[in-house]
């Protein structure tokens, strides 16, 4: 298997050094189990005054329909994820009760879709999360009432080596891992002045 673990600094979970987000995807079907195991990691992710404002809308290759009905919401430049073995749209509960916004519904959305990522990476799936399909085509194919939002599409397969894909998603999926440094991103006292952690 093609790993990524990420170059880190400071020691921290095997788990999240592993995790990265493949673009490339076998044909075995992720089974059954495997698919309500990610849905149970969903669930007990953590959110605001427990409201769990998630839903999911999953489909697996063998439900050709309803597949389909996902991968056509896919922009383009995501046609890669037609390759992997499940896809899921997340979508938010915008209101705790008519008239009154959660404010984090997204973020609580993105809590479960992590739990999601990691559960995944933990059973030696493949996953990546995608923000490039179209929210508003989504929400009519798959008949989403108004009090949600479609939030974000991932895909999750038995991952494959980047060298199965074609040359400029390989070399996206081969390429060192960057991320930004503590000092841009990590504040003491007010906004903007960091000092060195250790
Ligand atoms: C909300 C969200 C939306 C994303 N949308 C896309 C996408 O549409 N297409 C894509 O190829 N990658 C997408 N990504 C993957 C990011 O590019 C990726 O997480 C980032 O480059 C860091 O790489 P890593 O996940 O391998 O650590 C998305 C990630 C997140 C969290």
């Amino acid at each position: 298997v093609f790993e990524r673990p990420a170059p880190i600094n400071h020691p921290i979970h095997e788990l999240l050094t592993r995790r990265w987000s493949t673009r490339a995807f076998t044909d075995q079907p992720v089974t059954d189990e495997d698919v309500a195991r990610l849905f149970e990691a969903a669930r007990w992710a953590p959110s605001s005054g427990n409201g769990q404002p998630w839903s999911f809308i999953v489909a697996q290759r063998k439900q050709t329909e309803e597949f389909e009905k996902l991968a056509s919401v896919l922009n383009s430049g995501n046609s890669w994820a037609r390759a992997g073995g499940v896809l899921i749209l997340a979508v938010a509960t915008l209101d705790r009760s008519p008239g009154n916004a959660n404010r984090h519904a997204w973020f609580d959305v993105g809590l479960a879709s992590e739990n999601i990522a990691l559960q995944a990476c933990a059973m030696r799936l493949g996953f990546h999360m995608m923000a490039g399909f179209n929210a508003e085509k989504a929400s009519e194919v798959l008949e989403i009432p108004e009090r949600y939002a479609p939030v974000a599409m991932m895909v999750v397969g038995h991952p494959a080596h980047p060298d199965t894909l074609e040359e400029s998603l390989r070399d996206k999926d081969m390429k060192p891992r960057h991320r930004k440094p503590f000092s841009e991103f990590v504040f003491t006292g007010k906004w903007g002045v960091s000092e060195p952690l250790v």
